[in-house]
């Protein structure tokens, strides 16, 4: 038996950025957050990605028919932005409650996103008429220009597109993705309340070195990839501070062992087993289990102008390490788990509302 040391009770938690993917995968990932999360953001980009309503209606329908019933979660669609983009699917998504956010990825900047645009300044006429809509832009923040460094892509695409665009749409809200640098929390913190950020759990925990540690770790390669431990400080006191402009996405990104460990590994982490665990305990090392809340569950809300959940979280913390599953496997294949390299003491359940299964995942 694990022995009980600490816990705090708060309202059940969101994930602002998450790849649940297509059969056969998401039949094996997404049980990990409906049983955790009350909603999610789910990323547009699909093989075939997500341009269309009619698209977005079925893989919404393809989502919801995973739930198992007694679990209240619910999916916020996106569509993704690209020159075939309609604005009338925008406005029949947004009045219909199925689109909760466009999401911009710049052309070829990561996993499937061939069809991104290359010049956001092309779709400045249809991004004019979001705010009317109360939808968010959803950026992923790194420029594809292949001169700048890798490292610098983050900071370089601030005033290369951002930038720019907040200058000619000022009251456009703006969620940039998954930030992880010092440039991205001081933008985050200089601008409106227009634009916000979404963390993910592993930049609060990695850096760049993690990524070489005695060998190459392409469990640990993602988009943006991790930075300097400076960057990471900042984003993790960004966090942790409770400031309303900084939430929880998770962007766990599921890919193959087979392709991710091979001579061009694909960008993405598996985190949805494990995260709000690890994040749990960030916040406890920090001393700022009192702002957890406010991460997780309150501020990602907040500026989507959406309800919080009404069922409750507990999260306790164990004595013992807490055991989470290394791998999944998805027929022959297998998806490596995030493994920071040290032990997880913390883990939640849904409590407080209704019959819910206690089954474990
Ligand atoms: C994501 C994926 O695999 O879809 N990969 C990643 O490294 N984060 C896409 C993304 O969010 O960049
Ligand atoms: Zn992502």
């Amino acid at each position: 038996m694990l022995e009980e040391i600490k816990s705090i009770e708060i309202i059940t938690p969101d994930d602002w950025h998450l790849h649940l993917r297509e059969s056969p995968l998401i039949e094996k990932v997404f049980p990990y957050t409906f049983t955790k999360f009350g909603k999610a953001i789910i990323m547009p980009n699909l093989k075939n990605p997500i341009i269309r309503l009619s698209q977005a209606h079925e893989y919404y329908k393809k989502i919801k028919s995973l739930i198992i019933p007694g679990y209240n979660f619910e999916p916020l669609m996106t569509l993704f932005l690209s020159e075939e983009t309609r604005l009338k699917d925008i406005y029949d998504g947004v009045k219909s409650g199925t689109i909760s956010a466009i999401k911009f990825y710049p052309q070829g900047v990561t996993t499937n996103s061939y069809g991104g645009v290359k010049d956001l300044s092309k779709m400045y006429n249809l991004l004019e008429k979001l705010p009317d809509l109360n939808i968010p832009l959803l950026i992923h923040g790194e420029t594809t220009n292949s001169k700048v460094d890798i490292y610098d892509r983050e900071a370089y695409f601030l005033e290369e597109t951002v930038s720019k665009l907040i200058e000619k749409i000022p009251e456009l809200k703006i969620v940039l993705e998954h930030i992880t640098t010092k440039d991205s929390v001081d933008f985050i913190l200089e601008n409106n309340s227009n634009i916000a950020a979404t963390i993910t759990a592993h930049h609060l925990i990695l850096n760049r070195n993690n990524l070489f540690d005695e060998g190459l770790r392409p469990h640990y390669y993602c988009r943006p990839i991790a930075k300097r431990e400076e960057h990471r400080m900042a984003v993790r006191n960004a966090a942790t501070s409770g400031n309303s402009k900084f939430f929880l996405g998770t962007d766990s990104a599921p890919h193959l062992d087979k392709n991710k460990e091979s001579a061009c590994g694909c960008a993405g982490i598996f985190s949805a087993p494990n995260a709000l665990g690890y994040v749990a305990q960030v916040f406890e090392e920090e001393s700022a289990l009192d702002n957890l809340e406010n991460f997780i569950s309150i501020n990602g809300a907040k500026f989507y102008n959406l309800s919080l959940n009404s069922t409750l979280s507990k999260f306790t913390k164990f004595k013992e390490a807490i055991k989470y599953p290394s791998k999944i496997e998805v027929g022959k294949e297998l998806i490596t788990v995030f493994n920071p390299g040290y032990p997880l003491y913390w883990k939640n359940e849904i409590v407080g509302e209704k019959n819910l299964i206690k089954e474990k995942f």
